[in-house]
């Protein structure tokens, strides 16, 4: 029996995640995970942290704080929030390990001796001010092509064009705008041109692929294949494990694809099992490496850790990589930072994670980008309330009041089941192929069926004319709920968990789909809400009262001193925030969008600061937060807390807590 190694993607720890990231590379593989672990399969579901990389310095100076407390941070709130979207990792791991970062080095000196990386002598652009080299996406300049003003060292966005440092007219340093220098040093490259007739060959046997994962890999290709340094001149990563190269670390993407090996070993050590049990899957012909990412991920996973696996030589190369094209939100890319994404604690606030479970996997960027709506989150809650919810309810409730809660003794309709078997091959075969999207469709399908089949039979007359065909019915309809119940799981794990407690079933495999699992007499559980409908307006939720800026500004007539109940001043929740990042809000001349960590998780709260603070000024800084006030739309911007500052002759300053107190720390 093979062995499945399912991995998503290694998430950057510089921020919390958005759906775009779950409907990508985490809840496809989460399905797809579920359903072999239901057909006993042998699977090991890994990711991590991805935890090294020029951002997340950018953001700890920002931030005011180390690079290292960044990731502390942002690891705990992604994994917090996979935990609660039911993301079933086997391990969750992270490249600051000093065991990954042991295993990346050994990586890389076996690479070296095998002559697959040299050094090479260079020439980069050195930023004065700064004191560090700088990476080419942090160089600012002209592009040498189109003109904009606006291009980057590694690409000119107005264009298109694929830019080098060096050929950026008037560069500037994309951190403080200082003119950088030309330095000489040394990097390390990794001979990709070596892999390039062993790649041909190797994709070339992959035709089961997704088309869109292929056409990329052979346009890099047709390109032809370039050496590409795997060294940088920062103090933030793996360092280099060389003499001659002191205060050089790794490429972050040359160490994180190794974050997978080293999460899966992670898991054994952590679970008490023999250490070297890892090679049986990563080392292992009968070993099947189906590996789960976006689609801006296909060349690191496609040619670069192909490559460097079969340089290492005996490993265990990708049976698969489904990668997923983009979800966008209202055509444009999901992306926090511009405002323009969901974040998955935001939205895990008000909703419970099975119906987005459904919305994203049904609406799914399987072969092209899909774009995310509200309106069709909510049309697809309500299917779920009226079609599988309304099935459940209706057998449930009828078993209850006439059948005593008990399954009646009948023999069961053999076509109704036939059916439910038949559903679950055809979805085992559609999952098998990765297509989680036709999948669902057809499991919904088996529910409205099981709609018609109570409909057409109308138990609650047949319960009078004719008891033993009502039996039937019954007796049907409940094994029908249980069938149910297997085929939903990997898509809808919370909500199927519910309806096996109802029925009093346990965990079930997939191969219990169409057979009788509740024999006469059985006893059901109690009942419970499955799913909530929603009605128009429902997300307001996430925007809450909508209130004008100058409402908001205005300067209360003085009032009357009022006195507040002191249990209803510890009503309110005051905590120690650290401003991460400050953004300015457009046609907002007071506003600010601040990201604030509160401790508990990173708040976005718009305040009327601009006119007192610069954005520098307030970056890093520790605030007091109100974090429980109601959430409210500012300039198209929803805010989750108010900044505490006192207000007076002299200016706006904002109240400070002690240099040593915490984000989360209390305020009373
Ligand atoms: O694009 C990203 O978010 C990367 N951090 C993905 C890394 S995947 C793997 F190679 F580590
Ligand atoms: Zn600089």
């Amino acid at each position: 029996m093979p062995k499945y190694m399912v991995t998503s993607a290694l998430p950057y720890a510089n921020g919390p995640l958005h759906l775009g990231h779950l409907a990508g590379a985490y809840l496809p593989a989460d399905i797809y995970a579920r359903f072999l672990r239901m057909n006993q399969q042998e699977v090991l579901f890994c990711s991590g942290t991805d935890e090294h990389g020029v951002p997340i310095t950018i953001t700890a100076e920002k931030m005011g704080i180390t690079p290292m407390q960044v990731v502390d941070k942002f690891h705990s709130i992604i994994a917090e929030d996979f935990r609660r979207f039911g993301i079933s990792f086997d391990n969750f791991s992270r490249t600051t390990r000093p065991e990954h970062m042991k295993f990346a080095q050994s990586v890389f000196l076996e690479l070296l001796e095998k002559g697959h990386i040299v050094p090479r002598d260079m020439k980069q652009l050195y930023c004065p001010d700064c004191k560090r080299y700088l990476p080419d996406r942090y160089i600012n300049g002209t592009c040498p092509k189109c003109g904009s003003e606006d291009a980057r060292g590694d690409q000119c966005e107005s264009c298109g064009t694929w830019t080098e440092p060096f050929e950026l007219v008037n560069p500037k340093c994309g951190i403080c705008g200082a003119v950088p220098e030309t330095r000489d040093t040394r990097h390390w490259f990794l001979l990709l041109d070596h892999f390039q007739g062993w790649l041909e060959g190797w994709l070339g046997e992959q035709s089961d692929w997704k088309t869109n994962v292929l056409k990329y890999c052979h346009s890099w290709l047709g390109d032809g294949l370039r050496e590409r340094a795997i060294t940088r001149d920062i103090s933030w990563g793996v360092p280099v494990p060389l003499e001659e190269a002191k205060g050089k670390v790794l490429y972050v993407w040359f160490e994180a694809v190794l974050g997978y090996i080293s999460s899966t070993k992670e898991y054994f050590a952590k679970a008490g099992k023999d250490p070297e049990e890892w090679k049986k899957y990563w080392q292992s012909s009968d070993a099947r490496l189906v590996q789960f990412i976006g689609k801006d991920n296909i060349v690191f996973h496609c040619i670069i850790e192909p490559s460097l696996l079969h340089g290492l030589g005996g490993y265990t190369l990708p049976w698969n990589v489904p990668a997923n094209e983009f979800l966008n939100i209202s055509g444009e890319k999901f992306s926090t930072s511009k405002g323009t994404g969901i974040g998955l604690a935001d939205y895990l606030e008000h909703f419970d994670p099975d119906p987005m479970r459904y919305a994203l996997s049904v609406n799914a960027p399987e072969s092209r980008d899909s774009d995310f709506s509200w309106m069709e989150y909510q049309s697809r809650n309500n299917e779920l309330a009226d079609v599988l919810g309304n099935f459940i309810n209706r057998t449930l409730k009828f078993t209850s009041s006439k059948f005593s809660g008990k399954v009646p003794e009948a023999v069961n309709d053999t076509v109704l089941l036939g059916k439910a078997e038949e559903t679950a091959a055809d979805m085992a075969v559609l999952i098998n192929s990765f297509k989680f999207k036709k999948a669902i469709g057809v499991a919904m399908e088996l529910a409205r069926e099981g709609n018609r089949y109570f409909d057409t039979a109308k138990p609650w007359k047949s319960l009078k004319t004719n008891p033993e065909e009502c039996a039937v019915t019954v007796a049907s309809c409940l094994n029908l709920c249980a069938s149910l119940a297997v085929i939903f799981e990997p898509f809808i794990p919370f909500s199927t968990e519910k309806i096996r407690r109802m029925l009093g079933l346990d965990k079930l495999s997939w191969s219990d789909a169409g057979t009788v699992l509740l024999k006469p007499d059985h006893e059901l559980g109690n009942a419970e809400i499955l799913f909530k409908k929603l009605e128009d307006g429902f997300e307001e939720v996430m925007n809450k009262t909508e209130i004008s800026v100058e409402e908001e500004q205005a300067a209360p007539e003085a009032p009357e001193t009022t006195q507040v109940d002191f249990e209803d001043f510890m009503k309110i929740e005051f905590k120690v925030g650290r401003i991460l990042t400050v953004e300015d809000i457009k046609k907002a001349n007071k506003l600010y969008k601040i990201e604030v960590d509160t401790g508990d998780r990173v708040r976005t709260v718009v305040a009327g600061m601009k006119k007192h603070y610069s954005k520098e000024e307030l970056q890093g800084r520790l605030v007091s937060v109100v974090c429980n006030l109601k959430p409210a739309k500012l300039c198209g911007v929803v805010s989750h807390g108010m900044l505490m500052a006192s207000d007076g002759e002299a200016g706006v300053f904002l109240i400070e807590p002690g240099a040593d107190a915490k984000p989360g720390d209390t305020i009373r």
